[in-house]
């Protein structure tokens, strides 16, 4: 709910700009007070009117609007907000917000707010994937503006790619998180997810068939509660969450890098399926069906083991570490050994033996593991089960704790 929410929704010029009108009524249904702002371009898509009429709100357009100054002036108005949303957010609002330019209203309310920014960016796949632009929204996630979207699809140029503004619904999930006053507030969370790709030569690579579903799903419910959370994900087959700070890896070298240059944090949760194995010196270019000497001999090298590498760390360590144990045999006394063979507080054991249709399905039964005994939680669907690990999480570090 945003009950008692304002927020201040900046439209930039760009065709996805008619589902910001559906989006203020998302937000105004959930009990949110929207001030639109149109750019100039913006107004070449939606008029001041609909935005107007779907608000029930004065909308904004110009920076020398002397009426508008009499009445609320730009840094007030930049200001009044709990959130400022940018949607769609153009590659040129991007361009500006990352250069500090403010040479329209929209660019100086940018500039002059003391709120958090969330941007949903929208333009041509090959705008977005410009150096340029990724430079400008290394920059903005660097300054701390939050980022919902792009998503891949046709869009409306004919192309396909990373480009299409987030739906309404989805932009609206990530206000809701922006907003959260939840008892995570301020802490920041590290999720492991997914598998990772082994390398073999460059166009092969060795998998296992985690989806990274459970990741995912503890991913999202922890920035539910408010966390400001970095998901270090393998290429899984669901989509990250919106609203958290996505780093795509391939390989487990990769992930404990990306792992360890998001630390600090206040705790960090092991979901990931780590191959145990790399191959040893992969080939850099494909190895021949019809090589010399026969059929090619993989030697294998061991991974690191990164939840024991972060558990075990002298300074630096996160408060609470969270490990995952997918067993199939004595799974409560061969998680508790795991738990303090690797060093971490919790365990969140489970039973992966094929006729629980546990891996690959929706649900999961777990046993949470940690120093002072086992917590057998009953069978549920893996997104109550993260909702119920999250609560855990933040019983022990939230606010409050
Ligand atoms: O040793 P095992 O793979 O069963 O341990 C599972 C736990 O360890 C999971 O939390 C997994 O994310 C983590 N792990 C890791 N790095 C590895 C192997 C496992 O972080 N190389």
């Amino acid at each position: 709910m945003l009950a008692g929410k304002h927020i201040l929704l900046i439209i930039g010029g760009g065709i996805a700009a008619f589902k910001s009108l559906d989006l203020i009524r998302r937000l105004r249904e959930r009990g949110a007070e929207v001030t639109p702002v149109i750019t100039r371009a913006g107004q070449e898509f939606v008029t001041p009117l609909s935005a107007s009429s779907l608000s029930a709100n004065k909308v904004y357009t110009e920076l020398f609007d002397l009426t508008d100054e009499a009445e609320m002036g730009h840094i007030e108005l930049s200001r009044a907000a709990d959130l400022v949303v940018v949607a769609p957010a153009t590659t040129d609002l991007l361009g500006k917000m990352a250069g500090g330019l403010a040479n329209d209203l929209a660019s100086t309310l940018l500039m002059a707010t003391d709120k958090r920014v969330l941007v949903a960016p929208a333009m041509n796949v090959r705008m977005w994937e410009h150096p340029a632009c990724q430079r400008n929204v290394e920059t903005l996630k660097a300054d701390g503006v939050l980022f919902v979207g792009p998503t891949d699809g046709a869009m409306a140029c004919g192309e396909f790619g990373p480009g299409r503004m987030s739906e309404p619904l989805e932009i609206v999930a990530a206000v809701e998180a922006a907003l959260m006053d939840g008892p995570l507030k301020g802490k920041h969370v590290l999720v492991t997810s997914g598998p990772t790709h082994e390398p073999i030569d460059p166009v092969r690579y060795i998998a296992n068939r985690s989806s990274g579903a459970q990741g995912t799903a503890l991913a999202r419910a922890l920035s539910a509660l408010g966390a400001d959370v970095t998901f270090v994900t393998g290429p899984a087959d669901v989509p990250p969450p919106e609203g958290v700070n996505v780093v795509k890896v391939q390989s487990a070298a990769q992930m404990l890098d990306a792992v360890q240059s998001a630390l600090p944090a206040d705790a960090a949760v092991f979901a990931a399926a780590v191959a145990d194995w790399r191959v040893a010196s992969a080939s850099s270019s494909k190895i021949k069906k019809d090589q010399k000497g026969g059929l090619p001999v993989l030697e294998f090298a061991e991974n690191p083991d990164i939840l024991a590498t972060i558990s075990q760390m002298k300074k630096g360590r996160p408060g609470l570490v969270v490990g995952f144990a997918a067993e199939t045999d004595d799974v409560i006394a061969n998680a508790a050994a795991k738990r303090k063979r690797k060093g971490c507080d919790w365990i969140v054991a489970n039973d992966v033996s094929p006729e629980t249709g546990i891996m690959g399905g929706s649900e999961n039964a777990v046993t949470l593991i940690s120093e002072t005994g086992a917590d057998e939680w009953p069978r549920m669907g893996k997104d109550d089960v993260a909702r119920q690990l999250a609560t855990r999480i933040a019983d022990a570090i939230g606010e409050g704790a």
